[in-house]
């Protein structure tokens, strides 16, 4: 879920907590040298909850999910805002996500049980995957969920099969690989279409597909699904992958007659993860997309279809913190200083994953200079257990509260229990209050699924 980011200087930048609010949520302040989200006191918060804690903002979370809907419904009233449930899911988010008018993506029987769970409406979720099991499937039917993205020509005789023996037409997306791979500032048009994910275009594979659908009983085919990336800056890729799936559109209509009715052009939109970062916003997302297919439609003579966009990493990331606990600081002179703290890879694994770069900052120091630069280590088994290269911190001391900014999209959803680590609890934060959405694990929870 990420591309590598741009690596810090190794000097200190000497920034305070004032500098980096465009990466922290939108609630957070400075206050008496602390930093505050959703006006709670996030060193206060930690010594009611502990540490290692994942901080949510729900202010900043209802805002981008709100945002998606305005800017997109502003170019056309018919347009879905599903949000990528893999980025963050717990029942507390399905529940804000449900409220602020949304649809949901799941790409598991495990997140399909949360939506149940949850109350989620399921004529507004979106099933993925890619080797969606007999069993997830026919749970799929059984919830009677929305639509589901048909991924294999195996998966749809047997979604097929399924819905004929329960006597239900299910409403079906195809996915394609529109041949446009985005990185985080271009595109790059691959041809060749590898990829574990749907149906290539060249290849005539994705009309097969097509074709075999509106032939299939039980199935109807609703429309198609593109996915182009993730932590995408560059609008520009967007506005390419519309182009060759709208002129693939014309084709559908050409060859068996079946207009498209709803296309979901996925998720992907890049977040600021280091202050210099200026990614897109969502106003621009929503012009380029929106507009985009608009434009498409009308230059081709085709009906504009009902739209979908899928954003996951741009509702969650920037509305979450991780704060852990200084325990100890370790200087090899001349060579780096290890800050390590009661958490890690099993909570944050986009940093050995991907590379990926974080901002940093002491809670309690605040509104102090970063004046050192050190790694952020984990306290797993592991010597590439880093949840920050090359960090810029304010001076570190033992028991201190060290924030790593943005981390509130696939840093959770991605965690283990490695090391038999229980995994962090995760509190929301709003107007002042704070309160349990996913409690911290404890040593029994690490032994309930034993039987032995
Ligand atoms: C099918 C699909 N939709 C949506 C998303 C969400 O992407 P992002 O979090 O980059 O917005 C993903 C993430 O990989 C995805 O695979």
């Amino acid at each position: 879920m990420g591309t590598a980011q741009r690596r810090p200087p190794a000097a200190p930048d000497h920034k305070t907590g004032h500098d980096l609010l465009a990466v922290l949520p939108d609630t957070a302040e400075i206050r008496d040298g602390r930093l505050w989200i959703g006006g709670v006191d996030t060193v206060e918060l930690v010594r009611e909850a502990g540490t290692a804690l994942f901080v949510m903002d729900e202010a900043t979370i209802r805002h981008r999910l709100a945002e998606y809907i305005k800017w997109t419904r502003f170019h056309w009233p018919e347009v879905d805002v599903v949000y990528a449930g893999k980025a963050f899911m717990s029942l507390a988010m399905l529940r804000i996500v449900a409220d602020e008018g949304c649809c949901l993506d799941v790409s598991s029987g495990g997140e399909l049980a949360y939506a149940l769970r949850a109350g989620f409406p399921m004529e507004r979720v979106y099933v993925h995957g890619n080797n969606k099991t007999e069993t997830e499937l026919l749970e799929c039917l059984e919830a009677g969920v929305g639509r589901i993205v048909v991924d294999n020509f195996e998966e749809m005789e047997r979604l097929s099969a399924l819905a004929v023996a329960r006597g239900v037409t299910q409403a079906v997306l195809v996915r394609v690989t529109p041949g446009v791979a985005a990185d985080t500032h271009d595109f790059i048009m691959t041809g060749a279409e590898d990829s574990k994910f749907g149906f290539g275009l060249n290849e005539g594979l994705a009309m097969e597909a097509i074709k075999r659908v509106i032939a299939l009983p039980g199935l109807e085919f609703e429309g198609l699904h593109m996915h182009i990336g993730s932590q995408i800056f560059a609008l520009h890729s967007f506005a390419k992958a519309i182009e060759v799936i709208v002129e693939f559109m014309c084709e559908i209509h050409k060859e068996t007659g079946v207009a498209v009715g709803l296309l979901d052009v996925g998720g992907g939109l890049g977040v600021a993860y280091g202050v210099p970062d200026e990614p897109s916003t969502i106003e621009q997302f929503g012009k380029v997309i929106v507009d985009g297919i608009k434009e498409e439609c009308e230059r081709h003579g085709i009906d504009t279809p009902r739209m979908a966009v899928e954003p996951g990493r741009s509702i969650v990331a920037n509305a979450g913190v991780t704060l852990y606990t200084v325990g100890s600081v370790k200087e090899i002179p001349g060579i780096r200083t290890y800050v390590a703290v009661d958490g890690g890879m099993s909570d944050n694994i986009r940093t050995s994953l991907y590379g990926a770069h974080y901002e940093t900052l002491i809670a309690n120091k605040a509104d102090q200079p970063r004046e050192m630069v050190g790694s952020v280590a984990g306290k797993h088994c592991e010597s590439g257990d880093i949840v920050v290269n090359d960090a810029q911190l304010q001076c570190p001391a033992v028991g201190d509260v060290l924030c790593v900014c943005a981390t509130g999209a696939y840093c959770q959803s991605m965690s283990s229990n490695y090391n038999k680590q229980v995994r962090p609890g995760v509190v929301f934060v709003a107007d002042g209050q704070w309160r349990w959405a996913v409690r911290r694990e404890t040593y029994d929870d690490l032994m309930r699924t034993d039987v032995g």
